[in-house]
């Protein structure tokens, strides 16, 4: 295979799941990687350095100041050497540690000094990885490029179920091996979030899009190995690592800031709740409240996606429609009425599609149509960025 070869440096810190590892250095070792294994003092207490040293045909390391394995190999020689660092189980404790830049034993040390690629697969207690330290910890490193695989949603060794089991061996060897991706080389403009409609120079008009979907979209395309623009109204969400961040609030600037980057697009994903309507005037100063009836007069807001559906040698379109009802029955309408090649529709209210972290998609094309069933955003915009890449593959 084209990888075989690879030096492979892979962490293993003190959870259960390190014994999966083993069969991971297999897995490699069968691929052609060449692998060289650290262990974290914890790590030890789970899995022998010696049954990784004899699955890996490697001396093991341990320790950060070990002068037999320092004259051989020093550790800024290994942190040369990889060319991908792998840390399989990662606990919470050295996602943190990674997280705020310590090197406080050989691991750390080598993931700082290196400048391999990393790719971190979890594995803890379901409260641990949905702890908002943990959740800050992870979302720091993403937005250093730092790539995480798993954890999965399962029962786990403590006999709790929840998001915290360590991705299998294959997977994890899939994302280690896995080539330039789907989308190398290709240009890639996503929309998200809401739009705020100002109504004079303290309020405004909007909707509760949180802008989840689309930055996680941006975020697996980017991972695909797009040149991603992502075109966002006003939200809270850290910008996605590799991605150019475009920061707007009315449909109007939305429009222009589309419009003025779209030629050269590859593919356009219209995941923005953009206001179909803003008041026809915004009042330069705070509208007073005089009587008891207050009337707005709306004017109707361009259709970005639409616009862009019709431009000639335009980019292919992904649409989405967020509806209550008659999912199916609209999201055909829209793909006809927008002239766009995709439609991925979400039932909303109750609980779904907006300001939560699950979705699942109802997903229409010319030739056919698929179901994305719910699950959470980043693997859905996974499954969307896969089904896309299949479908414009063949357009
Ligand atoms: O017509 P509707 O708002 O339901 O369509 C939703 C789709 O159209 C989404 O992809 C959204 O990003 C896009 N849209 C747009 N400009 C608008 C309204 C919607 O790009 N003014």
């Amino acid at each position: 295979m084209s990888d075989s070869g690879k030096r492979v440096l892979l962490g293993v810190t003190g959870g259960i799941a390190a014994y999966k590892s083993c069969e991971l250095v297999r897995l490699l070792g069968r691929e052609g990687a060449r692998v060289r294994v650290v262990l974290t003092e914890s790590a030890t207490r789970f899995v022998t350095p010696l049954t990784f040293q004899a699955l890996s045909g490697n001396p093991v390391r341990v320790d950060l100041f070990d002068e037999a394995h320092e004259s051989a190999m020093g550790h800024i020689e290994l942190a040369r050497w990889a060319e991908q660092l792998v840390v399989a189980p990662a606990t919470a404790d050295f996602i943190a540690r990674l997280a705020h830049g310590h090197a406080d034993d050989l691991l750390t040390t080598l993931c700082l000094a290196s400048e391999a690629p990393l790719l971190i697969a979890p594995a803890m207690n379901h409260r641990m990885w949905l702890h908002p330290a943990t959740r800050e910890n992870v979302a720091l490193l993403e937005s250093r490029g730092v790539e995480f695989v798993g954890p999965e949603a399962g029962e786990q060794a403590c006999g709790e179920s929840g998001p915290g089991r360590m991705s299998e061996p294959e997977e994890i060897l899939g994302r280690i091996l896995s080539g330039p991706g789907l989308f190398a080389g290709r240009r890639v403009m996503v929309t998200a979030g809401p739009t705020r409609e100002p109504l004079d120079p303290v309020r405004y008009l909007s909707n509760r899009s949180s802008g989840k979907m689309g930055f996680a979209l941006a975020h697996a395309f980017a991972r695909e190995g797009a040149e991603v623009t992502l075109v966002t109204g006003p939200v809270s969400l850290p910008t996605p690592a590799g991605v150019q961040r475009v920061d707007v609030e009315t449909a109007l600037e939305m429009r222009e800031a589309v419009l003025d980057a779209v030629s050269g697009q590859d593919l356009f994903v219209g995941c923005a709740a953009v206001a179909d309507y803003r008041p026809e005037r915004r009042e330069d100063t705070k509208i007073k409240k005089s009587s008891d009836i207050l009337e707005l007069r709306m004017r109707r807001n361009p259709d970005i996606l639409a616009e862009v559906a019709a431009l000639p040698d335009g980019p292919f379109t992904v649409g989405f429609a967020a509806e209550t009802g008659g999912l199916l029955q609209y999201a055909r309408r829209k793909l006809e009425v927008k002239g766009v090649d995709m439609i991925a529709a979400n039932r909303v209210g109750e609980g779904a599609g907006f300001e939560v972290d699950q979705n699942a998609l109802e997903v229409i094309w010319k030739g056919g149509r698929q179901s994305l069933p719910f699950q959470d955003k980043a693997t859905l915009a996974q499954r969307l960025v896969e089904l896309i890449a299949s479908v414009e593959g063949k357009d």
